[in-house]
Order: C-alpha cells, then sequence, then structure tokens
C-alpha cells in the first residue's frame, strides 16, 4: 500500500483522510515530538493525529514547518479538551492549536470527549469555524451511539468521523456498525492495545505466517475493516516499521482470528465516556 495523502478514505463531506495516522500523544513537548514527527514525516505517514491536551503541538509544529512537505499533502488533525468546552473558549483552543502547530487550518478537528450538555454547543462553534475555513472537516472522539444521535440530532452538519479507543482487545461492535451505516469514518486510539496485544499467540501466529511484526498485523487487521489506526511510538525504527503496510493481506480467517479476541477490555479501567467526561480533567494523568 503506498503511504501518501492520495491513499485514503473518503469522508462524508468529500474530502479524503489517509488511512493510516501517527499518533503524538505522549510525546514530551520540544525535542521529543519533534523527532519523532519528523522521523513519522520521513517514513511516510501524512496524517498527523494531535491534541491540544497532548500539550506538545509547538514540537509537532516545528516538524511540520522544517517538513519541506507541501500542506496540501499532509493531513493535520487537532482536538479540543474538556475544559475548554466547559468554560466556553472552543475558538481560542483551535487559535492555540493553529498558533502551535504553524498551520492556517486543521485538516480535521475532534471533540475529544462528549462532555455532557456541552458538546452540543461545542458542535455549533466546530460548524462555525469550517464555514470560515479554519478546518476543513469535522468529527468527534470517544462518542458512543448515544452521544453520536444526540449530536446529530441537533446539528447540520454531520460527523465525518468518530475516533474511539478501538484493538483486538477492545471492539465496541455497535458504535463501529452505527458509523458505518451513517458513514461515519472510525478512527482508532490505542491500536495496539498501548502495546498490550502485541505478544497475542494469535496475532504472533498470523506474523510469522506473514513474516511481519505482530504490530504490523494489526495494523493491516484495522486498515482492512476500513478503520484508520493511529499507532504511537517514539523509536524510530518501530515508527519505520509501522508504517510498512503488508504486501499480502490477512486472509478471511486471519481478519476473523483477530476478531474473536474481542475481550472488552480497555486500556485504561473505569472509563465511561457517558459518565466520566466531566472529570476527565483531574484524571488527566491517566492519559
Ligand atoms: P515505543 O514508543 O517504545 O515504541 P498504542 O499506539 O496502541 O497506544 O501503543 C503504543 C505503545 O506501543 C507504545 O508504548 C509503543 O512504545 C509501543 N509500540 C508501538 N509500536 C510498536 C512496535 N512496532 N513494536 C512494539 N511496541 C510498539
Amino acid at each position: 500500500m503506498n503511504l501518501t495523502i492520495e491513499s485514503g478514505i473518503e469522508l462524508n463531506d468529500g474530502r479524503f483522510i489517509p488511512r493510516l495516522a501517527f499518533g503524538t500523544f505522549d510525546l514530551a513537548d520540544g525535542d521529543e515530538a519533534t523527532a519523532a514527527v519528523t522521523c513519522a514525516i520521513e517514513a511516510g505517514y501524512r496524517h498527523i493525529d494531535c491534541a491540544r491536551f497532548y500539550g506538545n503541538e509547538k514540537g509537532v509544529g516545528a516538524a511540520l514547518a522544517a517538513s519541506g512537505v507541501p500542506r496540501d499533502e499532509l493531513f493535520i488533525a487537532s482536538k479540543v479538551w474538556n475544559d475548554r468546552q466547559i468554560d466556553g473558549t472552543v475558538r481560542e483552543s483551535v487559535e492555540e492549536s493553529l498558533r502551535d502547530l504553524q498551520l492556517d487550518h486543521l485538516d480535521l478537528l475532534l471533540i475529544h470527549w462528549p462532555v455532557a450538555g456541552k458538546f452540543a454547543g461545542t458542535w455549533r462553534i466546530f460548524e462555525q469555524l469550517r464555514e470560515e475555513g479554519l478546518v476543513r472537516s469535522i468529527g468527534v472522539s470517544n462518542f458512543r451511539v448515544t452521544h453520536l444521535r444526540e449530536l446529530m440530532a441537533g446539528g447540520n452538519v454531520a460527523p465525518s468521523l468518530d475516533q474511539m479507543e478501538h484493538h483486538p482487545y477492545l471492539q465496541d461492535a455497535g458504535t463501529l456498525a452505527f458509523c458505518r451505516e451513517n458513514d461515519i469514518v472510525y478512527e482508532a486510539w490505542s491500536p495496539l492495545g498501548r502495546g498490550g496485544c502485541l505478544d497475542d499467540p494469535v496475532i504472533g501466529e498470523i506474523a510469522r505466517a506473514h513474516g511481519a511484526s505482530p504490530a504490523q498485523i494489526i495494523i493491516a487487521w484495522h486498515v482492512q475493516h476500513g478503520v484508520i489506526p493511529l499507532p504511537r511510538s517514539k523509536n524510530p525504527e518501530r515508527i519505520r516499521a509501522n508504517a510498512r503496510m503488508l504486501v499480502e493481506p490477512l486472509t478471511e480467517a486471519e481478519m476473523a482470528s483477530i476478531n474473536a479476541l474481542d475481550k472488552g477490555k480497555p486500556v485504561i479501567e473505569g472509563i465511561d465516556p457517558a459518565n466520566f467526561a466531566p472529570y476527565l480533567n483531574s484524571l488527566s494523568s491517566h492519559f
């Protein structure tokens, strides 16, 4: 698979999104973020998944600016954290992201978590920012079916994408099916289960059969399902390896055996977007 901006999925607003993203959570701002994103761009990633909450958009922005890759070949996403939804500074949060990322627009802006009583108002601002051209596409993260239904009932623009925790050990079949039915692209955070799925014997056996690493097998499983994975790594070798897509696709039987690994096991216990979001600020060390 050719990892360029052309290798993508069409969003419901007609725009294209590259089918593999590089995750930037947990990179320290400054040199660490700059080095990892530079390495990712050199490895072929064009889709960089950022968030105001990650606190490292300056470091990411330095890598984007120095990359020499034309802006229209990059796909840069960011998110608005809960506190900015609560205190009504959504627009300011986006302006800060743009400043630090050294960009004049984002390709994708996401509501980071569905803060009850707030996300409908946040969405109205997102629609406005899209009209103004500061962001091209708008979507959500950690929205389950009930949140999506509420958002879609009140909004003018349907969300283009939902970014959920999704990996072999946690597969939210209901939300995935709803997104497919409603033309919402599904994107996977912690696509490797924070590394926790890499030692699974079933995945190990498939990896040996393909002469690939377990991470490459899990990434292929996501991509073959039409899900966009955003694997993270600080390690240059692993950043490059994760960008190398399988030449031979997984067979139906291999896909089915990975599907069967679902344990409903999140990487952080106790997260329920339905009840949890307002408290996330105080629990931010978990992320
Ligand atoms: P590291 O940064 O040392 O490479 P997820 O994307 O599911 O959140 O998983 C991220 C975790 O998986 C990180 O701890 C990362 O560690 C590790 N990781 C990423 N890619 C690989 C890989 N190819 N092999 C082993 N571990 C990996």
